[in-house]
This record gives structure tokens, sequence and C-alpha cells, in this order.
């Protein structure tokens, strides 16, 4: 059995006052057994929120690293090994934003894979096409793709350690949800995708859905087979919208 992950991924937003006020929407959470939680703040915040949250079982992690796990001279980023040292435990790779407007290619995000999980952190790979892409029939060949880039270069065993996170890229901040089918369609490629190299790496291995995924359907997302939690962006800065989506995750 899957342990269902539903994870929430703040982007950009928040000041000290939202983010205090956040913190304390968490902690009064009750959140269900069987269910991993996870917050990604943006990096200046963490800090905060991995003290704010001592004793809550809610996982910290960072929304972007460095290619090199170690530190150094490199103005502006932030290595793994130090994400690791702050306390975080998970971080995603390869957002569409980051993709899209900051260019990254698979290339990078292959090196920034491997850099988090040298520093010991659990890292999201998100993959997912574009409306273009889906509607030239293309979804399933451009997640192989994202995926495979990652696997051609170190293997299949690393997704032991990893999570992917499938997010049609017209489907994030939309309102736009994939329908629970068309999730599945590509969630169950992309797990015999990493069958076809290693069964038992892709029946452990969790695969969250993303875009516009509320508490109004995270119940029907979640309860598809090869849908084992969520990747929340926008309701995730509502604690009780947030609750309510990984109690779906729960049922
Ligand atoms: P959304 O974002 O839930 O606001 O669509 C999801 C994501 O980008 O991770």
């Amino acid at each position: 059995m899957r342990r269902p992950l539903v994870a929430g991924n703040w982007k950009m937003h928040g000041t000290r006052a939202s983010v205090a006020e956040l913190i304390k929407g968490l902690h009064a959470l009750a959140l269900p057994e069987g269910v991993e939680v996870a917050v990604f703040p943006p990096s200046l915040y963490i800090n905060n929120v991995l003290a704010g949250l001592e004793g809550k079982s809610i996982a910290v992690g960072a929304q972007n690293c460095a290619a090199e796990p170690a530190q150094g001279a490199l103005t502006g980023e932030v290595a793994s090994s130090q994400l690791a040292d702050a306390g975080c435990t998970l971080v995603l790779v390869g957002h569409s934003e980051r993709r899209q407007i900051l260019g990254e290619s698979d290339e990078l995000l292959v090196r920034k894979f491997a850099a988090a999980q040298a520093s010991g952190l659990t890292p999201v790979l998100c993959i997912g096409e574009t409306l273009e892409q889906r509607e030239a029939g293309q979804t399933i060949e451009v997640v192989n793709r994202q995926l495979g880039s990652v696997m051609d270069v170190l293997g299949v065993e690393v997704f032991a350690r990893a999570v992917v996170a499938y997010e049609p890229v017209w489907a994030i901040g939309t309102g736009l949800t994939a329908t629970p089918e068309q999730a599945q369609e590509v969630h169950a490629a992309i797990r015999a995708q990493l069958d076809a190299e290693d069964a038992e790496v892709a029946r452990g291995v969790r695969i969250l859905y993303g875009g516009s995924v509320k508490a109004a359907n995270a119940v029907e997302l979640f309860g598809m087979p090869d849908i084992d939690g969520g990747l929340i962006g926008g309701a995730s800065l509502n604690a009780d919208e947030f609750g309510a989506i990984c109690r779906a995750a729960g049922n």
C-alpha cells in the first residue's frame, strides 16, 4: 500500500504576517492518520515554518534547489545540503512555472534531482503537458520524455526515493482540473514507464496529481487507483481548505 501524500506548494506567496497566520491554521488542523502532509513555503520563510510547525507531523520542503549539492560561490541560489541542514526533507524539482518561465531544461533538472538525493532530500519531480501538447495528442509522450530524462541518466532505482507529481500545465491555477479519468490515464502511463524497468519501484512510487485541486474535487481524484495524493497550489494557502484536502486523501 502506498501512503498518500498531500503537499502544499505556496509558490511566491506570503508575508511574515500571512505566513504566521497560515502556520497557526495548520497547527490547529486535525490531520488524518495514514496520510503524509507536507508544505513548501518560499525559501525565505522555511525556518519560520519549521519552527512554527514543530511537534506537528507536517514535513517542510523547498520549492527549488541548486544543481549542485554543496554550498559555494553561487549568488542567489540555495544548496540542497543547506535545505537539509535547515530541516527540510523534500524539494520540488521541475515545477512547470520554473520550466516555462525560467527556462529550466530536462538536463538541468536531472542535476537538481541528483543534488537533492545526494543531500538526503526526497525530490518531487513535476511533469506535465501544456494545453497545446494535449490537443496535439502528445500528453503521454511529453510526460514519458520528462520522466525518461531522469531515468536515462540516473536509473530507475532513484524513484525508490522520490515522488512524481503529474501536473497538466493547463490545469495549474486556472480552475480547470483534469477529470479523474484523464488524470488516471496519465498516472497509469507514468507507472507503466517505471514498471517496464523495475516493477517494485513502480509499485512503490507515489504519483501525485496537481492542478486546481480543491476539497470539492479531491475525493474523486484521490479515489483513482494510481493517484496517490496531490500537489496543491492555491488551495494550500487556506489552512481549512488544505486540511479538508488532506482528509480527502485519508478516505
Ligand atoms: P494550483 O497549483 O493548485 O493552484 O492549480 C498547483 C501547482 O502548481 O502545484
